[in-house]
């Protein structure tokens, strides 16, 4: 058995972080007498002079209703370069990482994280460091994973927004865009479209067309609703054209909302405007069944170190959590289908994704 562990967040943060480091923390302490050392802000923390806390129970307490991670994260830090555009793991620091974990007197690391830090975290196994890793994101398209926590609170989130921009929509006959996160997923955007009856959803799974877009807020006009909601996954497509990017360089899209408000605008005639829903989406506090995944991904990932597991990920595979080969965590994204049920189920309400072949409703 380890006498100490290290744990760390790394990536953009998630609510729920915070549940699965206070969750690892009691399992490791009071199930197997294990110490826990915080590694603070990603695996910055293990380079140059470390930092670290010491996380005991008392430590932890409090934190499970609180957003972000009490260790603080880094999005790319000195493990990620980009080589030609794409984001790469450095080899460099891992040795001096594993010389200061040994000075740390940490036996083996509990990594909460997106693809990045899962991807970092399989070098240290493949140099022989016992490494657990936990899925983060709230984009949630880690294929391994049927769920990652922070995913439900950012529909939460967006779902609220789409209610309160309802109101003024139908107040002013306006067409309304919604902004959503979700990288090159429209996960985000579909549920939080459905949940929030949004009249069109744009997710990069389903390139969209301008004209089937003004088609439907103008057959909505004609048919007696004079507003439309639409909601943008922030990766959106339009049909033949590449994603709208606000950083070319550190390739950070956004964008597309507003490009989308200023095209219908024009081809309908319609005052629109558009809502970047943002971090807000990321921030504040996890809600219940977040909370609930992430204590539930956290005792799991100690219970795997302690049965002498390594170079895997906790993962929800239907009401059960398992572990899967850190390999096959990075190796695919998972992305909507566009004959799923839950696409299939939006069209047979009267949603349009604004594909060419769309009949509106
Ligand atoms: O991975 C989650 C995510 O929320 C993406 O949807 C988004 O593009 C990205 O993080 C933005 O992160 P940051 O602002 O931290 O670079």
């Amino acid at each position: 058995m380890y006498k100490q562990i290290g744990i760390l967040t790394g990536g953009g943060d998630a609510p729920g972080l915070n549940a699965v480091i206070r969750a690892v923390v009691r399992t490791a302490i009071g199930e197997y007498g294990m110490k826990c050392v915080g590694i603070e802000d990603s695996f910055e923390g293990i380079l140059g002079e470390t930092h670290t806390m010491k996380l005991t129970k008392n430590a932890v307490s409090g934190i499970l209703p609180r957003g972000g991670t009490i260790l603080g994260t880094r999005n790319k830090g000195s493990f990620v370069k980009m080589v030609n555009g794409k984001p790469q793991v450095a080899d460099l620091p891992i040795g001096e990482a594993l010389a200061n974990l040994d000075i740390l007197g940490i036996e083996a690391l509990i990594t909460i994280g997106g693809e990045g830090t899962l991807a970092i975290a399989e070098q240290f196994h493949k140099r022989g460091f016992p490494v657990i890793g936990v899925p983060k994101t709230i984009d949630n398209d880690l294929a391994a994973t049927e769920l990652t926590f922070g995913f439900m609170t950012a529909i939460d989130v967006a779902t609220e927004a789409l209610d309160r921009l309802h109101t003024t929509a139908a107040s002013h006959d306006r067409v309304m865009i919604l902004e959503v996160m979700g990288r090159n997923t429209g996960w985000i955007a579909l549920h939080a479209g459905l949940a929030g009856s949004a009249d069109i959803i744009l997710i990069p799974e389903i390139p969209f067309s301008f004209e089937s877009v003004a088609r439907k807020v103008l057959e909505r006009e004609k048919s007696g609703s004079r507003f439309c909601n639409i909601v943008v996954a922030e990766g959106a497509k339009e049909i033949g054209k590449a994603e709208i990017y606000s950083d070319t360089q550190e390739l950070r899209l956004g964008g597309m909302g507003d490009h989308v408000r200023k095209v219908v605008e024009r081809m309908t005639g319609k005052e629109s405007r558009c809502t970047v829903l943002g971090h807000l989406q990321r921030g504040g506090s996890p809600n219940a069944f977040d909370r609930v995944l992430g204590t539930n991904f956290g005792a799991c990932a100690v219970r795997a170190l302690a049965r002498g597991e390594t170079g895997r990920m906790v993962a929800l595979q239907g009401a059960t959590i398992t572990t899967v080969p850190l390999s096959e965590a990075c190796a695919n994204i998972k992305t909507v289908s566009p004959d799923g049920q839950l696409v299939q189920t939006a069209r047979d309400i009267g949603i349009s994704f604004a594909a060419p072949q769309e009949m509106a409703h």
